[in-house]
């Protein structure tokens, strides 16, 4: 194993072990073949760690999947008053998202809305403490500026594959997810609502503050 793995195997063990439920829905995933694209443990545990650094009660995901990120997002949330809201384009992901919040007894505080981004995007109204992008990466800006915008003054903007396998630094890579990506990176970068960085977690996870309106 290289020198990053062993690191990051060392910090999962210590920092962000799997419950029954995680490791259930990674086998759920690799049951159903879905893409193996969810956030790792240690992801997932920066997530989770993010959200209560603030004491969120509302979060806005982009990109269900099969409801992996999701889980670590909800479990930060109280249950009593806190809610995620997420996304999901792919009526099969969605319904397996679905299972995957029920059987870790996090549907009351996870409202799944099935559709695409840009559609439902324009239907939420604005307020959220933080918003977890992880779908597709060409309309990456158009993202942005949606996060931005439904995002409260001191809400976090939380972007994965803020690296897209280096294709963020390869400036020959014309494709439409490399640019996707390198744009947003610009964007959180220099917009001056935004204070922002790159944790080098896994695919790079891109963490922002809003510090403006
Ligand atoms: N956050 C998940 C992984 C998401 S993978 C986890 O870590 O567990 C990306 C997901 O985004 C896929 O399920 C894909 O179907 C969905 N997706 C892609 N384009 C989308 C769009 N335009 N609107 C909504 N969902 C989209
Ligand atoms: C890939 C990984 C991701 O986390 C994602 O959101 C999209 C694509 C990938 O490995 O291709
Ligand atoms: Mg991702």
């Amino acid at each position: 194993m290289d020198e990053p793995r062993r690191l990051e195997r060392y910090v999962t063990e210590l920092f962000a072990v799997e419950d029954s439920d995680l490791a259930a829905i990674r086998a759920r995933h690799a049951a159903a073949a879905l893409p193996p694209i969810n956030v790792s443990p240690e992801e997932g545990k920066l997530l989770h760690l993010l959200l209560l650094t603030i004491q969120a009660t509302t979060v806005l995901e982009i990109g269900s999947l099969g409801g992996y990120s999701g889980v670590w997002l909800a479990r930060a949330l109280p249950p009593g008053g806190g809610k995620l809201t997420t996304i999901e384009k792919d009526p099969r992901h969605a319904k397996i998202a679905r299972e995957a919040f029920a059987s870790a007894g996090l549907s009351a505080r996870v409202q799944l809305i099935e559709g695409a981004a840009l559609d439902v995007l324009p239907t939420l109204s604005p307020g959220f403490d933080a918003v977890f992008i992880d779908a597709d990466k060409e309309p990456l800006p158009q993202y942005f500026e949606w996060g931005v915008r439904l995002l409260r003054r001191g809400g976090l903007l939380l972007c994965d594959n803020a690296f897209f396998h280096g294709a963020a630094l390869d400036e020959s890579d014309r494709s439409g997810a490399a640019l996707g990506v390198r744009a947003f990176n610009r964007l959180a970068a220099s917009d001056p609502r935004i204070v922002a960085t790159v944790v080098p977690v896994r695919d790079g996870l891109l963490v922002g503050l809003k510090v403006a309106q």
